[in-house]
């Protein structure tokens, strides 16, 4: 059994500006932890050059968008949890929902949700967020010449990259997936050519960059790109017009704080659900562990544990989670220790409670991709990217040759209804114009005594919370080293589909077996891509999960 101390659980909520003053520590040392080669060399190179944490992230956002089409992107949006100097930021730059959007644009005459509508196709695409996201940070905690941040994408879409053969296989499934479902775009002439191993050129995306290279965000929000987008909606039914790029803004917001185990946690606030969600796992299973012996480390009763928290987790999710600049969010009372506990009070070690009966309870009663980067002055960030699904809505913008995103399936179309990822959700996150879409992208950074110890983060939809809070786990309770958090086998229940825990390889047989014998099914699917950043007083590790194509990469000391 794990013999660890649990400390008094506690969250507070901490201003943006409240750890101004902390001296922070130069580590000499500089990590990143990247979820491909390119971003990974090239995001290396900016720190190598004298850039920052946020230099090497726009840089890596940019080359991600070139060679990682399945989520890498400027089409679609993100979040980027920043500590800086000893201040924690968090921006949003999350895709809005056009003004022509309404709350039943995807149902039938008969209320019923379209099949793909909201996931396929131009009038998929929320207002894309990357670009005004990248130009706000460079405007905010730049240091290198926004251009020479944006050369490296450039060099690799004009000149090209090799193929890895992981995105090669990638394009060859998804085009057959999406000729068997009676889908068509043209994503096949764009992306057929891209073979493994062989030199895959990109020149209309060369064209875009070159454009935010030399105009910043007005390079793409106007001009040449801006006409590009518009006439690509106009022809194929999308919804995104001049006024709709032109009203788009990245917010800067306060992230969520609290702390936890001596450390303060930083993470994503509304729109993501994701922080508040990271903020209840951690919280209820030190509640249980308070009452009951900690289980150790993917035992049974720890993934029945985690799997009875993860219920009550996406119950509140579902009924209280939106955009904060449209709905009210109650946070802080989502987060608030005595509500914890008493969310936590009826776990049971053996029996699974019933599904149905777990409700909301404040009541007065497959693409995203994730880096980690860490100065050589311990400021660091979390970004996590997406288009949505792989490949985004299967569209690229005629000219500009870039993806755009399927973000509106995010929303709730229907209530009940659940989007890809299972989730259902109501009037919080209905659809409504320049909305955005309730998100569980969750990048994290942990710190203590005002240093940062730890950046983490994952794609994978709703188990993206789950990565994030197992990773979390994994590296400041169990005290694994980078490598072993990012790849301990890790599991995922969200309510529903009713008792089933989804598994990545590695489990125990018994452990599942025991599972089973509780009456839980078991669904054995990997999910997720954690790039993760820890610091020890040994020193910096980074590690990237070993079944993408991710790589890392630490100074020495
Ligand atoms: O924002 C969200 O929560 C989703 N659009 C993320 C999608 C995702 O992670 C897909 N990755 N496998």
């Amino acid at each position: 059994m794990l013999k660890k101390t649990f400390f008094l659980f506690s969250f507070v909520f901490l201003t943006a500006c409240s750890q101004t003053g902390v001296e922070v520590t130069q580590t000499q040392q500089q990590a990143v932890a990247m979820p491909d080669t390119f971003s990974a060399d090239a995001a290396y190179a900016v720190l190598e050059d004298g850039g920052n944490a946020v230099d090497a992230a726009i840089t890596a956002q940019f080359v991600l968008a070139v060679t990682l089409p399945e989520a890498g992107n400027v089409g679609g949006g993100g979040f980027m949890t920043i500590a800086f100097e000893g201040i924690t930021d968090f921006l949003d730059y999350r895709e809005m929902a056009p003004s022509d959007a309404h709350r039943d644009m995807y149902l039938d005459d008969e209320g019923d949700v379209k099949p793909y509508e909201s996931l396929f196709g131009a009038k998929a695409a929320g207002i894309p967020g990357t670009v005004a996201g990248m130009w706000a940070a460079h405007q905010k905690y730049g240091s290198l010449p926004w251009s020479r941040l944006v050369a490296p994408a450039v060099e690799l879409a004009e000149n090209g990259f090799l193929v890895p053969e992981k995105l090669a296989s990638n394009i060859t499934r998804y085009l057959a997936r999406t000729r068997e479902q009676g889908l068509n775009s043209n994503f096949a002439s764009y992306f057929e050519q891209a073979k493994a191993n062989t030199i895959f050129k990109q020149p209309e995306l060369a064209t875009t960059l070159k454009a935010i290279q030399q105009h910043g965000q007005d390079g793409f929000y106007q001009g040449e790109v801006a006409e590009k987008i518009v006439s690509f909606m106009q022809e194929n039914g999308g919804l995104i017009n001049h006024t709709d790029l032109a009203a788009y803004k990245a917010v800067w917001r306060k992230p969520l704080e609290l702390n936890w185990q001596g450390f303060t946690l930083v993470t994503a606030p509304p729109p993501s659900s994701g922080g508040v969600a990271v903020a209840q796992w951690i919280g209820m299973l030190e509640s249980y562990g308070s009452n009951h012996t900690l289980p150790d480390h993917n035992s049974a009763e720890y993934l029945h544990v985690m799997s009875e928290i993860g219920k009550r987790v996406f119950a509140d999710r579902a009924e209280y989670l939106g955009d904060p600049d449209f709905v009210e969010v109650p946070v802080a009372k989502l987060v608030a220790p005595d509500y914890i506990k008493a969310r936590a009070a009826l776990i049971q070690p053996n029996s699974i409670s019933d599904t149905p009966s777990v409700k909301p309870g404040l009541k007065e009663s497959e693409d995203t991709t994730h880096f980690s980067i860490m100065d050589k002055w311990g400021n660091a960030i979390a970004n996590t990217t997406t288009i949505n699904l792989t490949f985004g809505s299967g569209v690229v913008v005629t000219g500009a040759g870039f993806l755009l995103n399927d973000e509106m399936d995010d929303f709730s179309a229907k209530p009940g209804v659940p989007n890809f990822f299972g989730a259902v959700g109501g009037e919080a996150n209905a659809i409504s114009p320049y909305k955005r879409m309730l998100s569980s992208m969750t990048p994290t950074l942990v710190t203590q005594g005002g240093d940062v110890v730890l950046a983490t983060g994952s794609p994978g939809g709703t188990t993206i919370i789950s990565s994030v809070a197992q990773s979390l786990l994994n590296a400041l309770l169990f005290d694994f080293d980078a490598k072993k958090s990012a790849n301990a086998p890790r599991f995922h229940h969200q309510l529903l589909p009713k008792d089933t825990i989804r598994v990545h390889p590695g489990f125990d047989e018994s452990t599942l077996a025991e599972l089973t014998d509780m009456g839980y099914t078991i669904d054995a699917r990997r999910f997720g891509d954690v790039h993760l950043i820890k610091r020890t007083s040994q020193g910096v590790e980074a590690a990237s999960e070993a079944s993408g194509r991710g790589k890392s990469i630490v100074s020495a000391r």
